[in-house]
């Protein structure tokens, strides 16, 4: 059966979409999915190519038994026609991932979506950037995509 790739995308590819793609990675390895999925994150800017996610966030994460692994991308307009969903963190995300798609000639294969949509605990209709804030804008932060990442696979399942 062919495999439902997912991309989760924030600003920097060090805080919000490693965390989403690693508690979406935790989530589907719970409900015995994951050979179903192809999951992985990126950034809309290229600061942080190369490094691991925020020690802060990772940190955050570990408390909750969840691994942050990934290294840092920038999104690619191969990513538009690798993946079946593109998922942004906040609406500058989104505007900027569509931008760089109307900028390319890739097709309308990815959906492109934010991931507040797919909430249903929290309000936010954005996932906050933690980065320049304390540490309890990172447990948030995992609070609500805990949330949103859900709702987004009972979206699809
Ligand atoms: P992220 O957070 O988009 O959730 O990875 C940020 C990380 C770094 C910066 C901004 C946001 N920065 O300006 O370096």
């Amino acid at each position: 059966m062919k495999k439902i790739s997912v991309l989760f995308v924030c600003l920097g590819n060090i805080c919000r979409s490693p965390a989403a793609e690693a508690i979406f990675i935790n989530l589907l390895e719970n409900k015995g999915l994951t050979d179903g999925f192809i999951v992985d994150s990126a950034g809309t800017g290229s600061w942080h190519i190369g490094k691991k996610a925020d020690s802060r966030m990772r940190i955050a994460a570990e408390k909750r038994d969840i691994n942050i692994l990934s290294r840092a991308r920038q999104i690619t307009s191969e990513d538009f026609e690798g993946f079946n969903y593109i998922l942004a963190m906040d609406d500058s995300n989104f505007r900027n991932i569509q931008d760089l798609k109307n900028r390319t000639s890739s097709t309308d294969f990815a959906s492109i979506k934010k991931i507040q949509n797919f909430r249903s605990v929290f309000n936010e209709q954005e996932v906050p950037d933690p980065y320049f804030g304390g540490d309890e804008g990172f447990d948030h932060v995992l609070d609500i995509l805990e949330d949103s990442v859900s709702g987004f696979l009972k979206s699809i399942s």
